[in-house]
């Protein structure tokens, strides 16, 4: 059996730290980390994951704010908004949760985010300071897969490590951690995408496979190979009237053939998914603290 990389317990391990240095501050008198979340609309993963935040806030003890917009709030006042929370010198970190209906632009939204409370690291500051391996807040998603690999002690150095999926927000940063001169990086990095030929003959070449592609189930045992460690970042409902709650979350790969093979392997539900919060309070945490700029 390979070994099961519990993300679920890490994120928990990483909050218990978050909050014991939360209690640390509280004793110096020093500034409670706050983070400020602004939802738009009524999208129901939004509020799950927003709601979600919110609650691991409380968790650690940091103070959060909520902030609630009608779908039909227009670009300039969702704007403002951002601005006036860029200027409170109360909170310390501000996420804008995506995606934003479709009158707003994304792009004038998150370059109005102040990188120094950027704790999703999405404004072209954070991105560029990551890519030069400046300080940076790092997205949570490759962040929290650094932290798993690091807490595993995953050898990466000199490996062939293959990323399906060139997002943003996860395959991209993803490439470029992984490339990187210290630990866990030094890899030698494919990232490929739907219009990449040949791709089972790639991903069988990978060492560490990291699957972002949003496609259920996409990776089978045969695109990987034998000792593989394979980090799944899918999340999906399938419908299944057997469970209670009516449904089942699988993730990109298909789990029980691919775990045969692997060495070590995210589970779906309970792998990269926990560890995307975590990420976001630590980032909040080092915004608090002036750690970053
Ligand atoms: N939507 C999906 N993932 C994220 C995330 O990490 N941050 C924000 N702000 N929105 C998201």
């Amino acid at each position: 059996m390979p070994i099961l990389i519990d993300g679920k317990k890490t994120s928990d391990q990483i909050k218990s730290e978050i909050a014991a240095r939360v209690a640390e501050i509280r004793a110096e008198g020093g500034k409670i980390p706050h983070l400020a979340a602004v939802l738009v609309g009524n999208d129901g993963a939004s509020q799950t994951y927003v709601g979600a935040k919110v609650k691991a806030c409380e968790q650690v003890g940091f103070e959060s704010t909520l902030v609630r917009l009608e779908d039909e709030v227009s670009e300039e006042e969702l704007l403002k908004v951002v601005e006036d929370i860029n200027q409170n010198p109360a909170i310390d970190g501000l996420i804008v949760q995506l995606p934003l209906p479709k009158h707003i632009s994304v792009e004038k939204v998150t370059n109005k985010i102040k990188p120094e409370k950027d704790v999703d690291g999405f404004t072209p500051a954070n991105v560029g300071r990551m890519t030069l391996g400046w300080p940076a807040y790092v997205a949570a998603t490759p962040y929290g897969i650094v932290e798993l690999l690091k807490r595993y002690k995953i050898e990466t150095s000199g490996k062939h490590c293959v990323v399906i999926g060139r997002s943003h927000i996860v395959g991209s940063p993803m490439s470029i951690l992984m490339a990187r001169n210290d630990y866990p990086g030094n890899c030698t990095v494919t990232l490929t995408h739907s219009r990449t030929k040949n791709l089972p003959e790639i991903t069988k070449a990978a060492d560490i496979l990291i699957v972002a592609i949003g496609k259920p189930e996409f990776v089978t045992a045969d695109m990987v190979k034998e000792g593989a460690v394979v980090v799944d970042v899918g999340i999906h409902r399938i419908d299944d009237s057997t469970k209670k709650s009516g449904f089942r979350l699988i993730g990109d790969v298909k789990f029980e053939e691919v775990a045969a093979k692997a060495s070590a392997i995210t589970p779906v539900p309970g792998g990269v998914g926990p560890m995307t919060i975590a990420s976001l309070l630590y980032n909040t945490l080092l915004a608090a603290e002036r750690k970053v700029f």
